[in-house]
């Protein structure tokens, strides 16, 4: 028998499938849904969130490189897969040969589609850049790169499946001309020839707040694992639960200080927080935190307080236990509650809730 470890984190499947349903019924509606599971899958596990975002009804599903798009073919079955973030070390063949999209941007990577797939016939998504001047053409750029794209159609290396771009989210407005200039960028490819089969510019933001940009299909990430992509709305609000929750057990307890140690810390990836900054939950009793160290936290326990060597402590992601969200650990730490489910290392254990 191994070690018992002294922090994990759980993961619902279940749930995860509830909050696709969720997706394709308020944020995707007419659209096509693709799921990001980008980085293994905001740190939840690529393998086991693609095939339940399938099953649920998701159609597609978004990655950042090719490799992790290669990995996940065998459990994605026919669905759409789509890589953006290309490098020109990439092995574009590998690619093909995976049926991975690829999200092309830059004259090189045609250059290096039509070198290293000839014969390919690849799937490409054409990104412009509407504002948020990140991973795509510029306006200047996008009239030769849609020709050469179209060059390269008509020669059999390829063919444009879908013309896209990605929105800053930091204003309605915003997002607003930014999808006004997309849809110039889309009269223009038309112009020169191209024939897109789809469109798509949203992720979770825009897909809420502003329906006209959902196009064909939309990219939803965060809120799909149960945090909020705004600052003014939960998860919660928005009719999504949490998928990922943090655990550890107690592993020394100080009756004279009045105070407890719990197997968990910076070190596993848990966020670290600002001194005597928020609580944990024991059973449903808070307990506040004084620290977060690099292989444990230090907890301040109530005079007489009963806690015991091996108990069980959830630290976010179990709101019906009373536990912070990882939006309010996030809001404690200073940043997005995508930083606190993803900074969860590979190295401890991931429990899933399979039903
Ligand atoms: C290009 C692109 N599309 C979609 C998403 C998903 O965004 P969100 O998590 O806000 O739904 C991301 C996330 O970073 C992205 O980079």
């Amino acid at each position: 028998m191994g070690i018992a470890p002294t922090c994990w984190v759980s993961l619902s499947l279940p749930a995860f499938a509830g909050n696709i349903a969720h997706a394709k019924s308020t944020l995707a509606g007419k659209a096509r849904l693709m799921v990001a599971v980008k980085s293994d899958a905001y740190g939840h596990g690529e393998k086991e969130i693609a095939e339940t975002a399938l099953r649920a009804g998701a159609d597609s599903l978004a990655v950042l490189d090719i490799d992790s798009g290669v990995r996940l073919r065998p459990h994605a079955g026919d669905a759409m897969l789509l890589a953006w973030l290309l490098s020109p070390s990439d092995d574009f063949a590998a690619a093909a040969r995976s049926r991975v999209d690829l999200g092309i941007s830059g004259l090189w990577q045609l250059k290096k589609l039509a070198r290293e797939v000839p014969e390919g016939c690849v799937s490409v998504h054409l990104k412009i850049d509407t504002g948020l001047h990140r991973n795509g053409a510029l306006p200047g750029d996008w009239e030769a790169l849609c020709t050469e794209a179209l060059r390269l159609e008509r020669a059999g290396i390829l063919r444009v499946t879908a013309l896209w771009s990605h929105l800053s989210d930091t204003s309605l407005k915003e997002n607003e001309l930014s999808l006004a200039r997309f849809h110039e960028a889309v009269d223009q490819a038309r112009t020169i020839g191209l024939t897109p089969e789809l469109l798509h510019i949203a992720a979770s933001a825009a897909a809420t707040d502003l329906p006209e940009s959902r196009l064909d299909l939309v990219r939803v990430g965060i809120s799909a694992y149960g945090v909020s992509p705004f600052d003014d709305r939960s998860a919660h609000d928005m009719g999504f639960a949490p998928i990922m929750s943090a655990h550890a057990v107690v592993t020394s307890v100080d009756a004279e200080r009045s105070e407890a140690h719990i197997g968990i810390g910076y070190a596993h990836g848990l966020l670290p927080l600002p001194p005597e900054t928020g609580w944990v939950v024991h059973g449903t009793q808070r307990l506040e935190l004084r620290s977060v160290e690099a292989d444990h936290c230090v907890l301040a326990l109530p005079s007489n307080y009963p806690l015991d060597l091996g108990d069980h402590v959830t630290l976010w992601g179990e709101p019906d236990t009373g536990s912070p969200s990882a939006e309010q650990w996030a809001s404690w730490s200073g940043t997005i509650g995508d930083e606190v489910v993803s900074a969860m290392a590979h190295s401890i254990e991931h429990r899933f809730i399979r039903q």
